[in-house]
């Protein structure tokens, strides 16, 4: 029996296992690059001190031509949507859906019931700026959106802020887009209204060490920042930030980003050709697929040793929905292998 915490609560890495090929973490490589290991290793030297986050706020600001008033560090993206729920008292809060589960949660841990603004498959899940109520002081969502992999325009975005309002963007995965040109990240610090997100937890390979940063104007800085315990963000994260900041962190994300346009497009043909029908677009690196058997699939495809991630934990999807990694094109194919061998199993025995 799954309650509604319990599936908001559920994420890609409680679906890997031991013999399991993993489509179901989103984490974009599966180590962090030689030269972040070498960085974090020599960090290690300097963790009896407490950690202070001045360098890594600097690099942070430096990176998005920022005041450095308007950065704060965060132990991974996750924690700034705790620190948001917890700024202020919320009158209507507002989450855009589908997306990640975390800022639902830390809304509902403290006693909200956010809308659930809804963007529909029909539609791709484009955003429209209708499903938003007037009311609503708080509004977050997801750019580019995890599971949809759907990439909002910052215009679209940018029309949802309003006086008495904030927006909250989740750019966590936005530094894989080409040129990052729908982010809204070097115009945080000077609009008032709107918080950016930030994770480098994905595309470094950092997910166990926890580093992220939140960019806003600086008095929105401050209000996250009376939430956030003290040295929250530890020593190996903050240099973590400043190392992936820096030019060889530019030359990894580069590679990573251009590698993923062709693996997402070879999945998403891959998905189609298996008769699976996904979300056009993909601007992450994972894919969204609908089929009517995806959960027998998504079962089966474990039997086979192929681990993919359910889609109906995330409000506004169902059990037919599956969210897939975008990994090498040979690894892809081993899966939409087992994809077609199972579903023509299920269809023969239905
Ligand atoms: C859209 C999105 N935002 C934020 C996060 C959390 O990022 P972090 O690891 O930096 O806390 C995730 C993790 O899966 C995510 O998918």
């Amino acid at each position: 029996v799954t309650d509604s915490s319990t599936l908001l609560s559920h994420h890609g890495d409680d679906e890997v296992g031991p013999g399991l090929s993993d489509f179901a973490v989103n984490v974009a490589v599966p180590t962090p690059p030689s030269w972040l290991r070498s960085a974090l290793a020599e960090a290690l030297a300097d963790v009896a001190a407490y950690p202070d986050p001045q360098v890594a706020v600097t690099a942070v600001a430096t990176a998005h031509r920022c005041e450095p008033a308007s950065v704060l560090m965060t132990n991974g993206a996750a924690e700034a949507f705790t620190l948001v729920a917890r700024s202020r008292r919320w009158r209507a809060p507002a989450v855009v859906h589908p997306q990640f589960t975390e800022p639902e949660s830390a809304l509902r841990a403290l006693g909200y019931s956010p809308t659930q603004a809804m963007l529909l498959p029909r539609n791709h899940f484009r955003l429209d700026p209708e499903v938003v109520p007037a009311s609503a002081d708080l509004v977050i969502i997801g750019n580019p959106t995890n599971p949809t992999s759907r990439l909002h325009g910052r215009d679209g975005i940018r029309a949802l802020l309003r006086p008495g309002r904030v927006v909250v963007v989740d750019e966590a995965f936005m530094d894989l887009t080409p040129g990052e040109r729908e982010s809204l990240a070097g115009e945080a610090g000077g609009t008032r209204g709107l918080v950016v997100i930030r994770s480098l937890t994905k595309t470094y390979g950092l997910a166990g060490v926890r580093a992220g940063y939140v960019l806003a104007a600086p008095e929105e800085i401050r209000a996250l920042a009376a939430h956030q315990p003290h040295w929250s963000v530890n020593h190996l994260a903050l240099v973590a930030a400043t190392t992936c900041l820096g030019p060889d962190g530019v030359r990894h994300r580069t590679r990573v980003a251009g590698n993923l346009t062709g693996n997402t497009g070879h999945l998403l043909a891959a998905l189609r050709a298996a008769g699976l029908e996904p979300v056009p677009d993909p601007a992450g690196p994972f894919v969204l697929a609908r089929h009517p058997a995806a959960a027998a699939l998504r079962q089966g495809l474990r039997e086979r040793g192929f681990a993919v991630r359910r889609g109906d934990t995330f409000p506004g999807l169902g059990p037919d929905w599956l969210r897939v990694a975008a990994r090498e094109p040979v690894a892809v194919d081993s899966l939409v292998r087992a994809m077609t061998q199972e579903l023509s199993m299920l269809g023969a025995h239905r």
